[in-house]
């Protein structure tokens, strides 16, 4: 298949050498890969956990009738451009016998961690289900991290962090699908200060363009356990070359600030990338990553979707799981679970629904997160 729409091959590097084991995969193959994405498609970052950064959390007892706690924490940050917040709204299963694993979802669908958090019964984010399962429920709105539309890089935080005195922004700076993965990365900084949580079981959750940000905060940030993206199309799950629907031209077109102006270049150019989606669902390995596709999500192109996962399989398999081995494209509604990696293909629309969650801790129960 990797012949068929012309891929990189996710084993040979840059100068030709063929990996086979997994530590020549994370010592040569991965840091040049994630150079490759930095430079050509997300942007390179310029800070990682600011020395500025606190926590400031009110609790609440006996929430959801009495199932859940809840925390509101703020994460307060500065840079040279001034002072930012991200706001993580937690419900925390009442009944824990120890740290609760957690999902963590990247918000794009308005606010729901502010000021009036959420009753946590929408299907987009049904918390007192995912508390009902033994999980910690997290969301964190990505709007906070940086604002969803095109200001040329000045406000959230950019205008924080980037200092280019003077010079034109660099080709290669983040922009704001690196910036909403950043700041899942400070979210997983309060998980591994707060007691109650169990850091070494999160997991990153994005739906479409939060589904983007989820995989690149899970390839960035090795500390999630446990990736899942949702309907993340062009740029997030799908294969860019040969895909359907929407196009790394259209991408950009429509969101000129979502990747790094060197990824503009690539419009009608798939083939001239040197990296393609299937090697950032293989920089999670040897994590465990879900993918989740809708029936009329054409947008997304479902088969695209499903192809990086079968085509990052070869790196599994280097630390000896087989993920979906060689499953073919399934039927609706009847999800794959694979060694390390899942796959759904939901029926109906563009969507976060319950059905989709329900899947996702299902496959935690039977894998990452076995005996909750
Ligand atoms: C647009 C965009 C997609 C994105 C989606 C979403 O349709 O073209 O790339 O995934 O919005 O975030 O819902």
């Amino acid at each position: 298949m990797t012949k068929e729409r012309g891929l990189p091959d996710v084993l040979v590097t840059q100068g030709g050498e063929r990996i086979g084991t997994a530590d020549d995969w994370r010592e040569k193959r991965r840091p040049e890969i994630m150079d490759l994405f930095r430079e050509h498609v997300y942007g390179r970052e310029p800070v990682g956990r600011p020395a500025s950064q606190t926590f400031h959390t009110a609790v609440t007892t006996d929430v959801m009738a009495g199932a859940a706690v809840r925390k509101q924490v703020e994460i307060r940050f500065e840079g040279a451009g001034g002072a930012g917040r991200i706001r993580l709204l937690l419900y925390l299963p009442s009944d824990r016998r120890g740290p609760s694993p957690v999902l963590l979802l990247l918000n794009n669908r308005g606010a729901l961690a502010g000021d009036e958090p959420d009753a946590g019964d929408t299907p987009f984010w049904p918390a007192d289900r995912i508390v009902a399962r033994g999980y910690a429920a997290a969301v964190l709105d990505v709007e906070e991290v940086d604002p969803d539309f095109d200001d040329g890089f000045r406000n959230g935080v950019h205008g924080l962090f980037d200092r280019f005195e003077g010079e034109e922004r660099p080709a290669d700076a983040w922009a704001t699908i690196a910036a909403w993965a950043w700041g899942a990365g400070r979210a997983m900084d309060y998980f591994e200060s707060d007691p109650d949580i169990d850091a070494s079981r999160v997991a990153v959750v994005g739906h479409s363009r939060g589904g983007k940000a989820a995989l690149w905060a899970g390839a960035v940030d090795e500390r999630f356990a446990f990736v899942v993206s949702n309907e993340s199309g062009c740029t997030g799950a799908a294969i860019s070359r040969g895909k359907r629907g929407e196009t790394i031209r259209d991408i950009n077109a429509q969101f000129p600030h979502w990747f790094s102006a060197n990824y503009h270049a690539f419009a009608g150019r798939e083939e001239e990338l040197p990296v393609d989606q299937h090697m950032l669902v293989a920089a999670i390995a040897p994590r465990p990553v879900y993918v989740a596709s809708a029936t009329e999500d054409e947008w997304a192109d479902p088969s695209a979707e499903f192809a990086s996962l079968i085509h990052a399989a070869p790196v599994y398999r280097l630390y000896g799981y087989r993920g979906l081995q060689d499953a073919p494209f399934p039927d609706p509604d009847t999800p794959l679970f694979g060694e390390r990696m899942g796959y759904h293909l939901r029926t109906g629309v563009h969507d976060l629904t319950v059905y989709d969650w329900d899947r996702f801790m299902d496959f935690a129960d039977n894998g990452p997160f076995r005996n909750i």
